[in-house]
């Protein structure tokens, strides 16, 4: 006799059938994926049984209100503030101690919650290698890590953590709305799955495989469940079941018109947080130095790579008379906190100089002058009319919130060139131009430009032969984060999205706040 889990009571499902194995949660938005997941994870926190969840939404963190639970990340509601240099010690202390962790990731940036996980899974699945105690990780929204028909470094391992994760104890919770999105290889090896509702084609034809029916009565059946009904699969074992409700708050609910109160919330032991602060001061402290110049070398071989390239594109372009040469925001991992420290730097020195710029400057072209009617493109991104925000769903406005609230944190000189740059897209401009047009000296530019939203990817700089020009990479910026939103959204709303951002950033950049 096992320790039986209580998910639905429609269903014997006992503690020790979960170890090692891959469970995967299918379904549309709103079939009650997050609920099922929810109520998985309280029942092995009822057992202390040790998991992780990877979190992209701050969905999780309600879990605090009935148990012990660290929530650590970038989110708001996060206990300790961690990036991937913190990684590794996190999974080991959820591992070696038994705290369950909540990765709230959803303030990061695409880049950076890749690499935070990359880090993360790497040592659990190395620590798993050694210890072969159980454990878990959850992922919401799997089809963003472990896509079908495209190879990571990501994507393999977490593959390997579901389909070779057994041996070592190691399990997985794949989560996803877009089953026909993800890795097939990881579905068809899950031993334990929970199908919800879905409407697409594509979806129904991946559950079709799973599932042994006519594709006419899958269709049937699957497009009539509810919220919380789903088709159970273990094995041989093949149920329509409801999962019931979960117990603590869900932050991720579809919101009515009741006023929602947020829970009291336990903590982690005062012993754990200590850790965790130390493992992070420690590394800071002792390598500190080193990492910086470990990091500055990175940068420098990248950027020496680069101007070759460069270098070689200008050789060419002198023979073929002109020739554009972009150059894409830097690929390389966590270069946020050194070119944060070199910005810093620079910066301290620029004030003065930005002052002087703002009455001495004159260019010798007049890039003042407003571009003329013919100069002006035809700009596809219109005024956002009001009350527009509406149509996008509340996750997407709060990761906008999110990133404006990073803009907002820049300098102000940073945030004046991304406000031109974007409120003049698609253009590129000269960094005379730009220090013209947004009263600055031209030198101070030079000297320190937009790193962080050019490693962000909000904007692109361009070598051509006639000097640096900066341009707006909004669009492409959207397209990358919020396609985790889609299908949930179509084209038109990550239309709609660059506008409300485009706003925001234009509001951030000049102070004036813009017609919302
Ligand atoms: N089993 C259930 N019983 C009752 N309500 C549920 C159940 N599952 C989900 N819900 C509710 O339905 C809504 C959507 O559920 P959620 O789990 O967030 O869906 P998904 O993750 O698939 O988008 C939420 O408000 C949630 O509280
Ligand atoms: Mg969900």
């Amino acid at each position: 006799m096992g320790t039986p889990l209580h998910v639905s009571d429609d269903l014997a499902l006992d503690l020790e059938e979960i170890i090692g194995q891959c469970i995967a949660i299918l379904g549309i938005r709103g079939s009650g994926k997050s609920n099922t997941a929810g109520v998985i994870f309280e029942e092995l926190l009822k057992h202390n049984y040790p998991l992780s969840i990877v979190d992209i939404d701050g969905e999780y963190f309600g879990l605090k209100e009935k148990f012990e639970v660290l929530v650590v990340g970038t989110g708001e509601g996060v206990e300790i503030e961690v990036d991937v240099d913190c990684a590794e010690e996190i999974a080991q202390i959820s591992m070696e101690k038994n705290v369950p962790v909540v990765l709230d990731l959803s303030g990061f940036l695409s880049e950076e919650r890749n690499a935070f996980l990359q880090e993360y899974l790497t040592a659990l699945w190395n620590l798993a290698g050694k210890l072969r105690r159980p454990y878990i990780v959850g992922i919401e929204e799997a089809h963003e890590f472990i896509p079908q028909g495209t190879k990571t470094e990501l994507k393999e391992l977490i593959a390997r953590i579901a389909l070779r994760g057994r041996k070592r104890g190691l399990g997985a919770i794949i989560v996803s709305q877009r089953s026909a999105k993800v890795e097939k290889d990881v579905l068809s090896q899950a031993g334990i799955l929970f199908l919800h509702r879905v409407v697409h084609e594509a979806d129904m034809r991946v559950y079709s495989e799973l599932l042994p029916w006519r594709k006419s009565e899958v269709k049937e059946l699957i497009s009539a469940l509810d919220t919380g009904n789903c088709v159970y699969i273990n094995g041989d074992t093949i149920l329509p079941i409801y999962v019931r409700e979960r117990e603590t708050f869900h932050a991720g609910f579809t919101p009515s018109l009741e006023v929602v109160v947020t829970p009291q919330l336990k903590q982690v032991s005062q012993s754990i947080i200590e850790a965790i602060e130390k493992a992070k001061q420690g590394k800071g402290k002792k390598t500190r130095l080193e990492a910086l110049k470990e990091k500055i070398a990175r940068l420098e071989a990248a950027l020496a790579d680069r101007e070759k390239k460069i270098e070689r594109l200008e050789e060419i372009a002198r023979t073929l008379g002109y020739i554009k040469v972009e150059v894409p925001p830097p690929s390389l991992p966590n270069v946020q906190e050194i070119s944060k420290a070199i910005v810093h730097s620079v910066e301290g020195s620029g004030v003065t100089a930005y002052k002087s710029g703002r009455s001495g400057h004159r260019s010798v072209v007049d890039p003042r002058r407003p571009p003329a009617e013919a100069d002006v493109p035809v700009i596809d991104i219109e005024e956002t009319p009001p009350g527009s925000e509406d149509a996008l769903p509340a996750a997407v406005m709060r990761h906008i919130d999110r990133i404006a609230s990073r803009i907002a944190h820049k300098g102000v000189l940073e945030r004046r060139i991304l406000a031109f740059l974007v409120e003049h897209a698609p253009l590129s401009y000269s960094v005379e131009q730009i220090a013209a047009w947004t009263d600055c000296a031209r030198g101070v530019i030079e000297n320190s430009p937009p790193r962080e939203f050019l490693e962000m990817g909000l904007i692109v700089r361009e070598r051509r032969t006639d000097g640096t020009h900066y341009r707006s990479n909004l669009k492409a910026f959207v397209t990358r984060e919020f396609g985790i939103y889609q299908p949930d959204i179509g084209p038109r709303a990550l239309h709609l999205v660059s506008r409300v951002l485009r706003a925001r950033i234009v509001s951030l950049g000049t102070g004036v706040r813009q017609p919302a």
